[in-house]
């Protein structure tokens, strides 16, 4: 965090920083950043919100933007998003939409954000109908991933990146599997990024096979939406990729040991998959999902670890992969 002003300044010209966090990032990480921010020549004002999803919503996005005004920001000013997925979806959206986009440093504090949400220019936040529906493609700067900030993550928060890291394994790099647990996380992010760096530079607007980063959470983000958000990202992901192997293995499509080899990396690493929501009030959901489109969705499909495949099925067809996923016959 020390050197993160300076490494901002190659790359932004030192003006006005907006330092966006939440309320538990707040506590530990935003004095250091704005000390360093300082010292390169940045001068930095903070914006916090309530931590957790339900504040990735359009009114802390319009409050965000009015502060942004409020502190006078200019086209040349940077936003610097300290945080985890949740800060840097909403900080990334509001970069995007201020004066039709201003300076955007992503500084990711959870093991999701790190492998994940702070890498390929995604960001959004959630309308009542479901997740990530208002949102705009707008790539960062600079990402500053800082492993030490990792040290202050709960437990069940790395547990929530971990799904993210084996979602990695099953569509690109089985090796990754095993490396959890037995390798410096650093490799394991230096890793991960790699892989969603080659994915999105092929296919940067997700027409096609970046995709494939969507394994589990076509039925993932219904679960959280079910849930009320209350069910944290990663874990509904973890659940989603579940059911969409085992929905995949009763086709005929996937591997069988492959849901072994899931269910046993999940457990390794602390991720429960169970599911508490009927598949008629799960469906109900993805009717709002991003992913459809008329009345076809594409649904990522593994084939074994290390090979994922888009397809895109009717909503009926779609159905029957969850109601199969969760335990139909
Ligand atoms: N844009 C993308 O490509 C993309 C990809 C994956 C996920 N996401 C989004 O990311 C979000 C989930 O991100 P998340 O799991 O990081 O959740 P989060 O941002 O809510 O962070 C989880 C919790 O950890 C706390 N925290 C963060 N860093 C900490 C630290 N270093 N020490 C102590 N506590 C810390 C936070 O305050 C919060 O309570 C979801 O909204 C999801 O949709 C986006």
């Amino acid at each position: 965090m020390a050197k993160a002003g300076r490494l901002a300044a190659g790359v932004r010209r030192p003006g006005r920083a907006v330092i966006v966090t939440d309320s538990n990032v707040d506590l530990l990480y935003s004095d250091k950043l704005a000390a360093s921010l300082r010292e390169a020549g940045f001068d930095a004002v903070k914006f916090v919100f309530p931590a957790g999803e339900k504040s990735k919503n359009a009114s802390t996005l319009l409050s965000l933007l009015n502060f942004m005004a409020e502190s006078r920001l200019t086209r040349i000013d940077t936003v610097f998003a300290l945080g985890g997925g949740v800060v840097g979806d909403l900080a990334g959206l509001a970069a995007s939409l201020y004066m039709r986009g201003v300076g955007l440093v992503q500084l990711p504090t959870t093991l999701l954000a790190a492998v994940d949400s702070s890498v390929g220019g995604k960001t959004a936040v959630d309308l009542p109908a479901g997740k990530n529906l208002m949102g705009a493609f707008y790539q960062p700067d600079l990402v500053i991933c800082d492993t030490d900030t990792l040290g202050t993550l709960p437990e069940a928060e790395f547990s929530n990146g971990c799904a993210e890291v084996i979602k990695y394994g099953f569509i690109r790099d089985a090796a990754i599997l095993n490396m959890l647990g037995n390798r410096p996380v650093d490799e394991i992010i230096s890793r991960c990024v790699a892989i969603k760096r080659d994915i999105v530079t092929a296919d940067e607007h997700d027409r096609g096979e970046r995709q494939l980063l969507n394994f589990g959470h076509t039925f993932g983000h219904a679960i959280e939406t079910c849930s009320g958000y209350t069910i944290p990202h990663g874990s509904a992901v973890a659940a989603g990729m579940v059911i969409m192997t085992t929905a995949a293995i009763k086709k005929g499509l996937c591997d069988a040991g492959s849901l072994g080899l899931l269910k046993s990396a999940l457990r390794a690493c602390g991720l429960s998959v169970e599911v508490h929501y009927t598949y008629a009030e799960l469906f109900d959901t993805i009717l709002s999902d991003k992913k459809r489109s008329s009345d076809r969705i594409k649904l990522v499909i593994p084939r074994r670890v290390g090979l994922c495949e888009l397809i895109e099925v009717s909503l009926n067809e779609a159905r029957e992969f969850l109601r199969l996923g969760l335990g139909g016959t």
